[in-house]
């Protein structure tokens, strides 16, 4: 048994790490033949595209995929650890896979991702969820095959979770659940240490893959068809960082535009380490989107300080306002906080004036929600809930003014969109412009997923935007 340990998870050294093939032991492979998985995710892309690798080596064990969990013989349950509600939503889960393991006993239950690598998870476990028979964290998801094996043999709860990152491992197989788009890891772990963010204790330091492993993957995926790939990375902006000393994200940006797949995306930057040269090779290659999700938590400098975010209200404004001039047509997201510990009626103006400045494309808000362990867990919070939902309220009343404002700016237009599917009604379909809005279109001819096709927008609504195929 590993338990997780915070003051462990929180270390950051420069010792060197190993670069692994993934392997499978041969005598467990399609061990699990007639028995079927279902995998529940919750969370980011990373969790998303950890969730591809988990199904691909269930595949391996021989399980094939239950449509409906309840049917399952086996439940994984891929958590995240962003938010409380996160949190208790897969809590809510494992009660009703309690009450399920009631009428089929031999179901197989498992936890996984963020959650698991926080201690007073595994712990509630040990103590009050005895059904779950395993539980592994995001250092260790190569030892799915055999913790999964080892927890039928032995019939016993089995708990594998490292505090701290091991070798990258490299050679995961994979079931993409697109076959037009899809998530390449660029770099993993986060060292910024937001004094809000679970992540840097959850998901280890940053450790960056090789740049021929990543290109590799591109272009395997260009010779497959695939029209989008989106780099992932907790911050993608410190690529390279950790690894070369003149090699870094603007450099990786510019190799994979040259590979000339149809669409790059990327998520999500830190305003720290955006650098002048990606800003650069954004603007020059077309198949860079013209898409930013920029997070900027907070307006007030004060706050952003007692967040530990390294820029200023300034700084970032400087940032934004470069990036919007020097790429054409750029659209900008945003992440915000409201009612961080401390936050004044005065700071969070300063919220909603920069906002009104920035006008963002898209933005998600969230409440602050405590998170163990964390620096900002320890600050004293003196503004009730009601007041943060008002805060809430009125910010995101500002923020979809904008969305519309925006989107009534590209009636009359045509662009380009990769087709993500079809609608109920006849001849409608949908998907995704190059600065990621979502377009639901009429075509008079037959259309594919993964094509990409011009709309000319006819209307606009606050998060999408109608059209008809040209
Ligand atoms: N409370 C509320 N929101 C949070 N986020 C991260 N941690 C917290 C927290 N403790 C938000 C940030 C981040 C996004 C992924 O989630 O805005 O950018
Ligand atoms: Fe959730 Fe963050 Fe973990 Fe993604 S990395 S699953 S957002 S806690």
């Amino acid at each position: 048994m590993h338990l997780p340990d915070y003051r462990e998870a929180r270390t950051r050294d420069k010792r060197k790490y190993n670069r692994v093939h993934f392997s499978l032991d041969q005598n467990i492979e399609k061990k699990y033949v007639g028995k079927t998985y279902f995998v529940k995710t919750y969370g980011c892309q990373m969790n998303e595209h950890d969730s591809e690798n988990i199904c691909a080596m269930l595949e391996a064990l021989g399980f094939s995929k239950a449509t409906r969990y309840v049917d399952a013989d086996l439940v994984l349950l891929n958590t995240c650890s962003i938010r409380e509600n996160a949190h208790n939503k897969a809590f809510g889960m494992l009660g009703r896979l309690k009450h399920l393991k009631g009428e089929k006993k031999d179901l197989l239950i498992g936890l996984c991702g963020c959650m698991a690598q926080e201690k007073s998870v595994v712990d509630e476990i040990l103590k009050d969820y005895k059904f779950v028979d395993f539980v592994f964290g995001t250092h260790n998801l190569y030892q799915l095959p055999t913790i999964i094996d080892r927890a039928v043999e032995e019939q016993k709860q089995q708990i594998e979770v490292f505090s701290r990152e091991g070798d990258l491992v490299e050679g995961y197989p994979v079931i993409r659940s697109n076959s037009y788009k899809a998530f390449v890891n660029i770099i993993y772990g986060c060292d910024k240490f937001c004094t809000y963010c679970i992540v840097p204790y959850t998901r280890g330091r940053e450790r960056s893959r090789k740049k021929e492993d990543i290109l590799k993957e591109v272009e395997m995926l260009i010779q497959d068809g695939y029209k989008e790939v989106t780099l992932l990375g907790q911050n993608v902006n410190a690529y390279g960082k950790d690894l070369y000393e003149d090699y870094n994200m603007g450099d990786l940006l510019e190799d994979i535009a040259k590979l000339e797949i149809p669409r790059i995306r990327f998520m999500t930057s830190h305003p720290w380490d955006f650098t002048d040269k990606m800003i650069e090779v954004i603007g020059k290659y077309p198949n860079i989107m013209p898409s930013v999700h920029l997070p900027v938590q907070s307006g007030s400098s004060r706050i952003l300080k007692l967040m530990g975010r390294r820029y200023t209200r300034e700084s970032y404004l400087e940032l934004f306002h470069k990036i919007k001039e020097t790429v054409p047509g750029v659209c900008i997201s945003t992440d915000i906080i409201v009612g961080f510990p401390g936050e004044t009626e005065e700071d969070f103006q300063e919220t909603l004036s920069l906002v009104e400045e920035c006008r963002y494309d898209n933005a998600f808000t969230f409440i602050f929600s405590k998170r163990e362990g964390t620096p900002a867990c320890r600050l004293e919070d003196q503004t009730p809930l009601e007041e943060k939902e008002e805060r809430l309220q009125r910010l995101n009343d500002v923020v979809n003014q904008y969305f519309l404002e925006n989107n009534k700016k590209l009636e009359g237009t045509t662009l380009k969109v990769l087709v993500e599917g079809t609608s109920l009604k006849k001849n409608m379909y949908y998907g995704y412009s190059e600065t990621n809005k979502l377009i639901n279109f009429t075509s008079e001819k037959e259309l594919f997923c993964g094509d990409i096709v011009d709309v000319e927008i006819e209307s606009a609504k606050t998060w999408s935007l109608d059209g008809k195929c040209v």
